[in-house]
């Protein structure tokens, strides 16, 4: 009696004791049992759609369409994609987010062999959380990407929420050539020294000016995805209280602003609005902040009969980690970023001075509370996403942040240092890389082997 926590935390041991068992609380190291299966089949080909402002536009796509195909399953349901290729490239399917089993990630070389022309594959699992997922190749990424292919995984709470709609916005931007079709050439030197492949047609589920008809008293979950190769987004939107209830696919410990949000490539933010119940008429405009003016990406559109609004409270996370005093502890791996001159593309992106291929994994054991560090020592953008793990943001540039939620992607402006806090739960070879697929591509992108 009479002692503080601190004082109970002498050992290091008992203090790291503590960060795991938080940790072990805020979401489950092990998938449910499955009760049943559910079976899609996917099929990436070439094709053409109406895409952007109408115009036929060749893409790639899964199941012909851009954005691929959303698949809902429920928590505790099982996964079987079947897969087809018909490109004319080899390509995999990672489940981004999703703590599949390792084989399952997708990464050709390291979980799998990549699937050729013609060939098919089977992706099984049982996801451990319920969120927005998303699935993309992960071979030829920034072009394959780039084309078109890429679509949703929405794991859906065992027990349905109250919200009168839940709707996908997938955001994707198109760099097209004089023809008006997207331009072929992928991975340049302009990508390279700059923030990736940024094109200038923004769209939302492939549409430039997406209008979506909402009743007044409606309350919509929104679940926004940026799939774009490096297009950053500030997302507000005008005259509405939007308020951020999940990242990355996992709830946040309560309501967040949408305002001041960053969304890089790879992330996801699902918002809960409420459509007033006097707002029949007026419309509600998506706005993108980030650069060098705000402008209009979507809107919502208020007409109709004025609906009951639903009042619930969404499963907020009330475990998530706090983590405190984590950062006296030793930094256990620091991932220097940075960029140099050579290699095929005439610039290569690096991690600790070493591209792809070249470096040693960083081995993590499973279950044990790290530190670690990203230091952006570039004036280039870096999204840096960990396969099958989730952490909590302790720090920016040495100064502590207590951030409600978790993320698999986090963001590193121009010469930031973030430290994370992260307890790997599941086994197996992770890629860790910036999701910049350019910047990946030119090789910042290393292994982490969870043992
Ligand atoms: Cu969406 Cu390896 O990433
Ligand atoms: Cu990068």
């Amino acid at each position: 009696p009479g002692t503080t926590s601190a004082q109970h935390e002498k050992s290091p041991d008992a203090q790291l004791a503590r960060f795991e068992a938080e940790l072990a609380r805020a979401y489950p190291a092990d998938a449910p049992k499955p009760t049943k299966t559910r079976e899609f089949e996917l099929r990436a080909a070439p094709t053409t759609v109406k895409q952007i402002d109408g115009r036929d536009l060749d893409v790639w796509a899964y199941n012909g369409q851009v954005p691929g195909p959303v698949l809902r399953v429920k928590l505790g349901e099982e996964v079987l994609v079947r897969f087809k290729n018909d490109l004319p490239q080899a390509t995999t399917i990672h489940w981004h987010g999703v703590r599949v089993p390792n084989a399952m990630d997708g990464v050709p070389g390291v979980t799998q062999d990549a699937i050729e022309p013609g060939e098919s594959f089977e992706y099984r699992f049982v996801p451990k959380d319920a969120g927005t997922f998303w699935f993309h190749p992960h071979h030829q990424t920034p072009e394959q990407v780039g084309r078109g292919l890429y679509g949703v995984l929405v794991v859906e709470d065992a027990e349905p929420l109250g919200y009168t709609r839940d709707e996908m916005w997938v955001l994707d931007d198109w760099k097209l050539g004089r023809d008006g079709q997207i331009d072929p050439r992928f991975v340049t030197r302009h990508d390279l020294s700059h923030d990736g492949r940024w094109g200038r047609d923004i769209t939302v589920n492939g549409e430039s000016h997406k209008v979506m008809e909402v009743r007044p008293g409606e309350r919509l979950r929104l679940r926004l995805l940026d799939a774009s190769n490096g297009r950053v987004y500030q997302l507000r939107f005008d005259g509405l209280d939007a308020k951020v209830i999940a990242t990355d696919g996992m709830y946040t410990g309560k309501p967040v602003t949408l305002l001041g949000q960053k969304t890089a490539p790879g992330n996801r933010l699902d918002v809960d609005i409420t459509i007033p119940k006097d707002a029949a008429g007026k419309s509600f405009a998506l706005m993108n902040d980030f650069g060098r003016q705000p402008t209009v990406l979507a809107t919502l559109k208020v007409a109709g009969e004025p609906v009951e609004t639903p009042t619930f409270e969404p499963p907020f996370n009330p475990n998530l980690p706090k983590w405190e005093g984590a950062l006296e502890r030793d930094i256990d791996q620091t991932y220097v970023l940075d960029a140099r001159r050579g290699g095929p593309h005439g610039i290569e992106w690096t991690i600790n001075g070493e591209v792809w291929g070249t470096h040693e994994p960083t081995v993590l054991k499973e279950g044990r509370w790290k530190r670690i560090r990203f230091q952006n020592d570039s004036f280039r953008l870096h999204p840096m996403h960990i396969h099958g793990q989730f952490f909590k943001v302790l720090a920016r540039n040495g100064v502590p942040v207590d951030e409600p939620f978790l993320r698999d992607t986090v963001l590193l402006e121009r010469k930031e240092v973030i430290d994370v806090g992260m307890v790997p739960l599941d086994w197996g070879y992770w890629m860790m890389h910036c999701h910049i697929l350019e910047h990946a591509e030119a090789g910042m992108m290393t292994e982490i082997h969870v043992e």
